[in-house]
Parts: C-alpha cells; sequence; structure tokens
C-alpha cells in the first residue's frame, strides 16, 4: 500500500521520490504549529503532498495524535484519541485495529474484554503486558465500531509508522484481518496471511499474524490455531534475540 509505504519512509527520514505531476496524497497530515515559544499550540492540517515530519520523540508525537483532527467524523465522536501503551524500549510491538467504546473511554488500547484475552494470549508466552507496546492502526473510535474507513486508515498510519521507527522492535504480532491487510498491503483472507513469517519495513522487521482477540471470544475452536501462531513468533523472536535469524 502507497500511503503505508510513504509513511514508513517519511517516518524513517528516508526521502522519496514524487513525480512532478503526481496527484495530491490522500493523507492530510495535521501538524502542531507554533507561532512564538510562548504561543499556545494550534493545530492545522498541511496542504496536500506535504511529507508528514517524523516526530523524533513519543512526547512529541503523543501531543500530536492528541490534537489530530485530520479526521472530521473521528475526532467529533471520539472522547480522546488512544495513542497506545507500554514499554517504548519493547522489543515486541503489537497491532491491532483501532479503539473500541472501552478504549475510548479510557484512553488504552486493549482493555475491554478482548484486552483481557490479549493479555492471557501474551502471557501465555511470557510476555506480560507492561513488557511489550500495543498500538492500533486507527487512534480514534470508530462510532458504532464500525471498520476504519480507507481514507481514515490513510491519514492516521503515519502515526504508527512513527511509533514503529521510535520503538524498532525486533517483532510485529498484529492481531485481526483488517490490521493484517493493512499493514502488507492485500486483501488476502487472515486464513491465508497467519501460520507464516511476514517481512515488514526497511529495515525487515518480522511480522506474525494472528486472530484479532474479539473474534476469538466468538469463535473459541479458533484458539488451537492462535496458539500455533503465538508459538511461532514466539520462536521467530528467540532465533533473533539469540542471534541466530
Ligand atoms: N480492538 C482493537 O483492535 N484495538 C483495541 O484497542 C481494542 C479492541
Amino acid at each position: 500500500m502507497r500511503p503505508l509505504r510513504n509513511a514508513y519512509l517519511d517516518a524513517l527520514g528516508i526521502d522519496r521520490w514524487v513525480p512532478r505531476d503526481a496527484p495530491p496524497e490522500i493523507a492530510s497530515i495535521p501538524e502542531t504549529v507554533a507561532a512564538s515559544p510562548m504561543a499556545a499550540p494550534v493545530t492545522r492540517s498541511a496542504p496536500a503532498n506535504t511529507p508528514f515530519v517524523p516526530s523524533a520523540d513519543w512526547g512529541t508525537l503523543r501531543e500530536r495524535v492528541a490534537a489530530c483532527t485530520a479526521c472530521a467524523e473521528l475526532c467529533r465522536t471520539r472522547t480522546q484519541t488512544v495513542f497506545g501503551v507500554g514499554n517504548t524500549n519493547a522489543e515486541w510491538l503489537i497491532i491491532g485495529e483501532a479503539p473500541g467504546a472501552e478504549e475510548d473511554r479510557q484512553g488504552e488500547p486493549f482493555v475491554g474484554r478482548a484486552g483481557q484475552l490479549l493479555n492471557a494470549m501474551l502471557l501465555a508466552v511470557g510476555l506480560p503486558r507492561e513488557q511489550v507496546f500495543i498500538a492500533n492502526i486507527l487512534k480514534c473510535r470508530p462510532p458504532g465500531n464500525r471498520d476504519p474507513k480507507p481514507d481514515e486508515v490513510s491519514r492516521c498510519l503515519p502515526f504508527l509508522a512513527n511509533q514503529i521507527a521510535l520503538l524498532k522492535p525486533k517483532i510485529i504480532l498484529v492481531v485481526g484481518r483488517i490490521a493484517a491487510q493493512t499493514l502488507l498491503a492485500t486483501d488476502a483472507p487472515l486464513a491465508r496471511l497467519r501460520g507464516k513469517v511476514h517481512s515488514f519495513g526497511e529495515p525487515a522487521i518480522p511480522l506474525v499474524i494472528t486472530y484479532h482477540p474479539a473474534y476469538l471470544l466468538r469463535t473459541p475452536p479458533d484458539k488451537r490455531k492462535a496458539w500455533e501462531d503465538l508459538k511461532l513468533a514466539r520462536a521467530t523472536y528467540s532465533r533473533i534475540a539469540t542471534g541466530n535469524a
């Protein structure tokens, strides 16, 4: 997916070639600008084609996400943005789809029932929640828990790419079809995407896909397959950590 690749390159600070007659990018990336050091920050939308300028630190990125007004509907209906949570030195990054009602209320990803199952899944492979970083494709809750719209995904992805660039995880675990299809720029079904190790970005980060915990709550028999995915992720990480990748 071009927007993701572009967002990722921008977040890594890698120049990219844009043809002079290129159509405007879908993403209208919000920027926080201050007129003077004393002025209160104001948020504006960058003109089309303005590349996302990545933040060099977590605090600034968090503030930009909190001030984002790029999606008119989402910033009107959200209670707050949901930046992500966890250890900013984590070697594991977990990526979900978008905040739900409880996450929107608490400002933290995966705190509802699905979150409790995610915590249990992580613990099953020896990972307390505090040891990983958890983020979503979208930082705002889509009203009524509808699927994210493509333009919302395009606008929000630079924030995730920036998070990835700051975190530099050793492995990414993706939960659910929508996050998986977004990150791999594919519409292949989840059944075809799970069970193998993909590669994300440059330098390549191994990426393993499994079922979304909310789906597993509805479909307990598939927990067995999710367990296989978690073991695959764990084995992949162990190989990297011991230098046998
Ligand atoms: N589902 C997600 O994908 N992310 C959350 O944060 C909560 C539920």
